[in-house]
C-alpha cells in the first residue's frame, strides 16, 4: 500500500486538494488525513470496503492529542474497488467538503477549529496517480 506524507504545507479555507487514483482490486481501506501532525487531525477521511459493522462505508473522524473523536459514518459509499477515482477535498471555514466521483459530497465539521492545515497524509490501498493543491 502507498503513502504520501507532506509536512510543513500551508492550507487554509478556500484551498482544495485534488486526488486521483485507482482503488486496488482487493482494497480493504485507504485514508486521507489532514491536520497538523499524525496525532492531531482535523479530518480523517477513511473509505473502508470490508468494515466489520457496515461493509462498504466511509468513516470520518478527528483526532486530538492522539485520541480519536466520535466517528461519523457515511454508509452510502460510492467508491468502488478496482475503479479510477477523483476525490476533491475542499477546505471551508468550519467544514471539510469531500466531493466524490458520482457527485456525492461528504461533509465533516472542523471540530478542532484548525484554521491552517500543515500536515497531509494519504495512505492505503489506493494507487495514487495525481495529487494537486489548488
Ligand atoms: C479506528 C481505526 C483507525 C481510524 C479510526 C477512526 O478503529 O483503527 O485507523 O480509522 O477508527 O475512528
Amino acid at each position: 500500500s502507498m503513502q504520501l506524507e507532506l509536512k510543513n504545507v500551508t492550507l487554509k479555507a478556500g484551498d482544495q486538494l485534488k486526488i486521483k487514483g485507482e482503488i486496488l482490486h482487493d482494497a480493504e481501506k485507504f485514508r486521507i488525513d489532514l491536520g497538523c501532525d499524525s496525532e492531531d487531525l482535523a479530518l480523517h477521511f477513511n473509505p473502508r470496503f470490508c468494515d466489520d459493522t457496515d461493509g462498504s462505508v466511509i468513516v470520518c473522524n478527528s483526532k486530538e492529542a492522539g485520541c480519536w473523536g466520535e466517528e461519523i459514518r457515511e454508509i452510502k459509499n460510492p467508491l468502488e474497488r478496482g475503479s479510477d477515482v477523483k476525490i476533491v477535498v475542499k477546505l471551508s471555514f468550519d467544514m471539510f467538503e469531500v466531493e466524490l466521483p458520482d457527485g456525492q459530497e461528504v461533509q465533516f465539521p472542523n471540530r478542532a477549529g484548525m484554521d491552517i492545515i500543515t500536515y497531509v497524509n494519504i495512505r492505503g490501498d489506493l494507487k495514487l496517480k495525481s495529487f494537486k493543491i489548488a
